[in-house]
């Protein structure tokens, strides 16, 4: 910088008079340097508050000014929250509803009126939502159409071409109210212009075709997360089944398993670990690069079912010697959050607790499940009722800062790690993975 040097050399200080011209000069000298010191330290001083400010400030929600307190009232105070820090959901199954009651037909899916589910517009800004994952969900194959080696065609790929489609299609058809977003700064844009940001999650290795290509394919037209399982094993990693745990078959990753998280690492998509087995899991958090998130599962502490994070696996998250970064956004889900009849509001804020108590409250967000699960919670009904959970973390001593990190600014940290580490690894020129499952026959076993 050539103005630093400028009034270093100031005429004042040449009333040094009896020091000869040598004397002076180095004089002078030092004490350029020690004004630059000075400098340097009040510039390093900014930098170091401004770290602080963006790192545990309000968050990630760089657009969030906070006019002073909220209002006593929780309710009152959870809606003004969201209004500045809006819900980033991790997973919503809308797509689904459109393929199976309306035939993925986009003109007649009526999203401004009440929809058979829990989503809709008006209820989606009722509930202060600012963004969310559009799951672009097909179910498992038939294990005995499909072969356990995985290796008969299957119409996953299609189906999810299909899901991706009436995705952007509805996204496209509601202008004013979603706005289609493939990174962390398009979120953040989305909720600055007062649209719901729009991202695309596959959910489940099956949905792949065993294919790494398929996954680069995905990534390009705008897939930013993929959940390594859903509920059957796949040739990349083991599921956890349902509610209750299925016998490995991989125990953990497959080689080429391991392979798939490499090339989502390097590309940017986000490795979720939602619905893995638990040795999956171990496997994806020990070797992904980047951050890993759950996009939807909850605590099994709280409720014991295997879909459920245990506290083994949570315990491996956090910003700590040998951890790794990571969100756990919490499942709704009933049959997740409590024994039967038992769900509501607060049985889900136990769940946000507990992650909270064990990996800390940055770790933990939203993820919903909304119109991919058959009832709901009391209290929690639709994506209108999110202010209600605010309320209930606001009751329990969650201060505006949390709570901001919670609706969202905890994923667009995670996510802006993740797409940091694949700029990381482009950078290093590391080269694509085109490892090729190993059982195809339709193609030559060696060149
Ligand atoms: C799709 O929906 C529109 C609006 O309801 C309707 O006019 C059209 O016939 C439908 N198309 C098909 C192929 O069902
Ligand atoms: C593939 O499917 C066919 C029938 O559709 C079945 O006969 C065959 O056994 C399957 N392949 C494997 C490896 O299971
Ligand atoms: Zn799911």
């Amino acid at each position: 910088m050539s103005e630093e040097t400028e009034p270093l050399i100031s005429s004042q200080q040449r009333n040094y008079a009896h020091d000869d011209a040598e004397h002076e000069a180095a004089q002078q000298q030092s004490r350029a340097i020690r004004i630059r010191a000075i400098i340097w330290s009040l510039l390093t001083l900014v930098f170091i508050v401004s770290v602080i400010v963006i790192l545990f400030g309000p968050d990630h929600y760089g657009h969030v000014d906070w006019p002073g307190a909220l209002p006593r009232d929780p309710d009152q105070a959870a809606r003004k929250l969201l209004d500045m820090a809006p819900v980033i959901d991790g997973h919503i199954d809308l797509p689904i509803i459109a393929r199976r009651v309306w035939r993925n037909n986009v003109s007649a899916i009526p999203l401004h009126d009440m929809m058979p589910m829990h989503v809709d517009i008006p209820r989606l800004r009722e509930g202060r939502v600012g963004g969310f994952f559009w799951s672009v969900f097909v179910s498992c194959a038939d294990h005995s159409a499909e072969g356990i080696d995985f290796v008969n065609a299957t119409w996953r790929v299609r189906d999810t071409l299909e899901q991706i489609d009436v995705a952007k299609g509805l996204i496209a058809k509601y202008p004013e109210t979603f706005q289609y977003a493939i990174s962390s700064t398009d979120i953040k844009e989305s909720i600055t212009q007062g649209k719901i940001a729009s991202l695309l999650g596959v959910e489940g290795g099956h949905q792949l075709g065993n294919s790494i290509a398929v996954l680069r394919q995905y990534y390009d037209l705008g897939v930013r997360y993929v959940t390594l399982t859903h509920t059957c094993h796949n040739a990349f990693a083991d599921s956890c089944g349902g509610l209750e745990t299925i016998p490995p078959l991989h125990y953990g990753l497959s080689p080429l398993g391991f392979k798939l998280i490499e090339e989502m690492n390097r590309i940017g998509m986000l490795v979720d670990l939602s619905h893995t087995s638990d040795m999956t899991a171990v496997h994806g958090i020990m070797h992904s690069k980047a951050p890993v998130i759950w996009s939807h599962s909850s605590a099994r502490v709280v409720h014991d079912v295997a879909r459920n994070v245990p506290d083994e696996v949570l315990s491996m998250i956090g910003t700590g010697e040998g951890q790794k970064d990571g969100i756990i956004m919490v499942n709704f889900s009933p049959s997740f959050v409590a024994p039967d009849g038992k769900a509501d509001v607060k049985k889900v804020a136990d769940h946000v607790q507990h992650i909270a108590n064990v990996v800390g409250k940055k770790h933990v967000g939203i993820g919903s499940d909304f119109d991919g699960i058959l009832d709901t919670p009391k209290g929690l009904e639709d994506v209108s009722k999110y202010p209600n959970l605010i309320a209930e973390l606001l009751r329990r001593g969650w201060d505006k800062y949390e709570l901001a990190g919670f609706t969202g600014g905890n994923f667009l940290r995670v996510f802006a790690a993740v797409e940091d580490v694949a700029r990381q690894l482009q950078a290093a020129g590391t080269p694509p993975v085109y490892d090729i499952y190993r059982k195809r026959g339709d193609l030559p076993q060696r060149y």
